[in-house]
Order: structure tokens, then C-alpha cells, then sequence
């Protein structure tokens, strides 16, 4: 629209990440470290999350306001009771509604969430070896459930499925082979994204970061490669394609080559906190101007002014950006 809202650097707000919930059933060395979201952790209450009327009237007002494209998030979106009814609810606006999940609890939704209007699913997968997997996810918990929860999605029309894997150097770089050669030609995406520093308890650190380019080359090494155009400026992940036609894969360069110039993603919390970074260190309470009756205008004047104010550019910065605190990715989303 003509009046879209453009923040500090030029940039147009086109997507709207929402976080649902800030547990999850993993534990994911990388996002949820065990010995800090342990039995202790203080996960949001209950009476503190939106409740899915107002998730929904929010995310009407961020479709007035240009945004096309909603992907819901978590921690695992899917530990949220009933959240097809969620779904239905987004559905109904003119928009498209995605949803990230770890994929444990997707072959026995996959219809429902299919059912209720939800166009296309992302499955995070950090290996194909099941000792590696269970490490990783730290509960032990098996790939072929996760695998099973792929293909019930692909089944239920939720495809093509992109598959996430997050490299992890010397963790599950052995990996990216036998991933590459079990979803060749499976007609789902698979993208590996470079480990980022996101949070302040998950032990990052460069030497664990392997660059996409060479898991590019690792790959092209065994089945040749060839560039791809992106499907719309700003897309996160490069794209590559097998010259044998067997389809295609991404790399998600977030450290080595930072995509922080093109980013229109505004992210939502659980609690109803605007977040403009993956990176920021606070919120924009909403859900207190929410809460005391404001009306659309009002509402809508709080997003574009926190849109406005934006200057973010965490992953271009990095090493300067010296910030003390992160929001954790398991409360804001991937
Ligand atoms: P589609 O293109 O619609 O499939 O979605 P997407 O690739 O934007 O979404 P997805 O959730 O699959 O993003 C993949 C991963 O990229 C996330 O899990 C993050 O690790 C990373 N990522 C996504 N958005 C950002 C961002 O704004 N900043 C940074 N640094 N990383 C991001
Ligand atoms: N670095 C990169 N990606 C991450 N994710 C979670 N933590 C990190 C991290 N430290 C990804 C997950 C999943 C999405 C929710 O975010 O793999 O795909
Ligand atoms: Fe792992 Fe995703 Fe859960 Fe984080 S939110 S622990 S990345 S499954
Ligand atoms: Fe956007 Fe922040 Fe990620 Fe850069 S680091 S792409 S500004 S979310």
C-alpha cells in the first residue's frame, strides 16, 4: 500500500513471525541448552500468551498494513492446544500462513493443520542418523518420527516441505551428505543454516560455524550444482539446484553473508511483545495497549511507530553490536 510503513533503513515491514509458545519438547544444544531451561526455567503462565482472538485481530491490522505472508513459530508452535483454531482464524485474512515446527508432533497433525487452512510446513532436521538426531535434540527422540511427520505432511498437501537443518561443525557436519542424498529428489527443499549466536546461553562460537559455501561445495562435489534466482528479494536462503533436475537446496548464510539489508520481518511474542531483530535485546509491549481497550487506530499507530524507529542490522554488525543480552530463539522464533 501506499502509506507502508518504512523503518531507519529503508525497509518495508512484508512479514509477520508469531511466536505461539515459548516451550518446547526438545532441547536443541544449540537453542535450549538442558541445564539452563531445565525444571526450573520460568516459562511464561498461561494468563500471561495472547489468546488466538487477539493474536488474530493483531495480525489483521499487520495485513492492513501490507504484510502477505504469516509464519507461526515457539518455541514448538504445535505444543499449543488447539491450535488449528488458531489457524482457522488466520486463514480467513489475506494472507499466507506457514508454520516452523520440529516436526515430533506432525504426523498425527498434519491433516488438521492442513484441514484448517495452513498452506505450507518448514521441518527442522539436524540429521538422518538417529544417534546424531537424538544428540542433538537432546531427549532422545527419534528421526523416523520426525521423518514420519515429513512425509504425512507432504501427504496432506503441506508440501513442497522445507527441512531445516541447522551445521553445526564438528556436531553434525557429517551429516549434510547423507541428508543431501536422502532428500534428493523427494520433492521436499532442504536447507542448512550456518549456527548463529542468537540467545545468551547457547555456547556459540565461530570455529562451530560451518560457512555455506563450503556446504556447497561438499555437496556440488557429489552431485554437481547450479545457482538459482531467489523466488522474492529478500528470501533468507540461496538456492541451488541439482543439474540432474532432482530439485533443489538452500543455505541459510545468516554469519558469513548477512541478509540484514533486506529484512521485513517483524516477529510477535508469545506475551504480545513486537521484536524488529532476531537479535534485539527487548521487546514492544502490545499487549498492554491491547489490554486496556485501544482501538484499531491506536494499535496500528504503536506498530508503525516501533516499525519506523527500526534500525536493525544485528548480523551485519555482529562483533561490534556488543550487546549484553538476546532474546532467547526459543521464546521469539526462528
Ligand atoms: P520461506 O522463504 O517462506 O520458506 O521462509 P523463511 O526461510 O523466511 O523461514 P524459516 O523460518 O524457514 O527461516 C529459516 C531460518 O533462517 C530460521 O530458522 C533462522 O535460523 C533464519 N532466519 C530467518 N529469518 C531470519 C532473520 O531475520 N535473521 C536472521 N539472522 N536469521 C533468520
Ligand atoms: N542458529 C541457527 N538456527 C537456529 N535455530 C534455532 N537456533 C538456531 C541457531 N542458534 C533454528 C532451528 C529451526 C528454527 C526454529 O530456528 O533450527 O529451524
Ligand atoms: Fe530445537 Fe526448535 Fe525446540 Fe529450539 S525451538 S529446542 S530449535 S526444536
Ligand atoms: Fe533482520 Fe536482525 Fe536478522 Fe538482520 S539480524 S536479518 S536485522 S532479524
Amino acid at each position: 500500500p501506499a502509506h507502508a510503513a518504512v523503518d531507519q533503513l529503508g525497509r518495508a515491514m512484508h512479514d509477520l513471525r508469531i511466536s505461539v509458545t515459548d516451550r518446547c519438547n526438545f532441547r536443541c544444544t544449540y537453542c535450549m541448552p538442558k541445564d539452563v531451561f531445565d525444571r526450573d526455567h520460568a516459562f511464561l503462565p498461561r494468563s500471561a500468551l495472547l489468546s488466538f482472538e487477539e493474536i488474530t485481530r493483531i495480525a489483521q491490522l499487520f495485513v492492513n498494513q501490507g504484510v502477505r505472508k504469516i509464519r507461526i513459530t515457539g518455541g514448538e508452535p504445535l505444543l499449543r492446544k488447539q491450535l488449528e483454531r488458531l489457524i482457522e482464524q488466520l486463514a480467513r485474512l489475506d494472507v499466507e500462513v506457514t508454520l516452523t515446527t520440529n516436526g515430533a508432533l506432525l504426523a498425527q497433525k498434519a491433516r488438521s493443520l492442513a484441514d484448517a487452512g495452513l498452506r505450507r510446513v518448514t521441518v527442522s532436521l539436524d540429521a538422518l542418523d538417529d544417534e546424531v538426531f537424538r544428540r542433538m535434540n537432546d531427549v532422545g527422540f527419534p528421526v523416523e518420527r520426525v521423518l514420519a511427520g515429513i512425509a504425512a505432511a507432504a501427504d496432506a498437501g503441506l508440501g513442497p516441505v522445507k527441512v531445516n537443518c541447522v551445521v553445526k561443525r564438528g556436531t553434525n557436519d557429517g551429516e549434510i551428505l547423507p541428508l543431501a542424498r536422502h532428500f534428493r529428489g523427494s520433492g521436499h527443499i532442504l536447507r542448512f543454516i550456518e549456527f548463529m549466536d542468537v540467545g545468551s546461553h547457547n555456547g556459540w562460537n565461530l570455529d562451530a560455524v560451518l560457512p555455506s559455501r563450503e556446504v556447497v561445495a561438499r555437496i556440488a562435489a557429489e552431485f554437481p550444482l547450479d545457482a538459482l534466482d531467489a523466488n522474492y528479494t529478500g528470501e533468507v536462503a540461496e538456492r541451488w539446484r541439482y543439474r540432474d533436475g532432482s530439485g533443489e537446496i538452500g543455505v541459510i548464510a545468516s554469519v558469513s553473508h548477512a541478509f540484514c539489508r533486506d529484512c521485513t520481518r517483524m516477529r510477535l511474542s508469545p506475551e504480545g511483545q513486537l521484536f524488529t531483530c532476531l537479535f534485539a535485546d527487548r521487546g514492544h509491549d502490545l499487549r498492554a495497549l491491547l489490554r486496556s481497550g485501544a482501538d484499531d487506530g491506536a494499535l496500528t499507530a504503536r506498530i508503525r511507530q516501533v516499525w519506523r524507529s527500526r534500525d536493525d542490522r544485528y548480523s551485519e554488525l555482529r562483533g561490534e553490536a556488543n550487546r549484553a543480552a538476546k532474546v532467547e530463539m526459543s521464546y521469539i522464533g526462528g
